[in-house]
């Protein structure tokens, strides 16, 4: 028998065996500082043709040993400027119906599945998702571990709980590989989809009954 067929399908396929979990938990001095050496790895990556069309990469920021993160799609313009997350009119969108919660900016880390502005805006592809969640977004989760992970939008839907749409995921707290998920409407459809407000308030009302239940999830750890 060939030696690659012998591997255990971790090593071959790293994406499909619990990846935000790992070996172990660092102790939380260690987590921060390979947080940071995370995001300079992230600030330089070439690994997909995405780095060609960017000003900044962007890591994601926030407290890191946040018991909620936030993950989104992708930077956009705004965020490939400034090398931030979710700094632009979608940003602002969802500090407003964040705060709504009772949770600010500094209780949460806040990230993408992909760490590079797709050009235009498009939708980041597979092999983009693939590369960049297997070297940098699992392990951020991994490091930060959080209690709860709020996805934002289809692609984060379907790149960390493989299901379709927003729509099968949103309306339940949803387990899967250990960690604990809610999922809604990416923040941007607000300005171009009126009827979906109704949605995103029972959403993030049901993130609210969530973050109260682990009341933890907002003091300090
Ligand atoms: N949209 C995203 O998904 N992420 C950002 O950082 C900004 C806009």
């Amino acid at each position: 028998m060939p030696k690659l067929r012998s591997l255990p399908v971790r090593k071959l396929r790293p994406h499909l065996a619990n990846p935000t979990k790992g070996e172990g938990k660092p102790t939380q001095k260690l987590a921060s500082r390979k947080i940071d050496e995370l995001a300079k790895r992230i600030r330089l990556c070439v690994k997909c043709p995405l780095h060609q069309s960017r000003t900044l990469a962007v890591p994601g920021e926030g407290k890191k040993q946040a018991k909620f993160m936030v993950i989104g799609e992708a930077p956009g313009k705004q965020e490939d400027l400034a090398g931030r997350p979710f700094v632009g009119n979608a940003g602002r969108y969802l500090d407003h119906v964040l705060e709504g919660t009772g949770i600010q900016r500094e209780d949460f880390f806040i990230t993408n599945i992909v760490k590079c502005r797709p050009p235009s805006n498009r939708t980041p592809k597979r092999d983009e998702i693939q590369t960049c969640t297997s070297l940098y977004l699992f392990e951020q989760i991994r490091l930060v571990d959080p209690k709860l992970i709020l996805l934002l939008g289809n692609t984060a839907v379907k790149a960390m709980l493989s299901l379709n749409s927003v729509d099968e995921a949103r309306g339940r707290i949803i387990s899967h590989d250990q960690r604990t998920y809610l999922a809604t409407y990416h923040p941007a459809v607000r300005f171009y989809r009126e009827d979906l407000a109704q949605k995103i308030k029972e959403d993030f009302a049901l993130l609210k009954t969530e973050l109260l239940r682990h009341d933890s999830v907002l003091s300090p750890s």
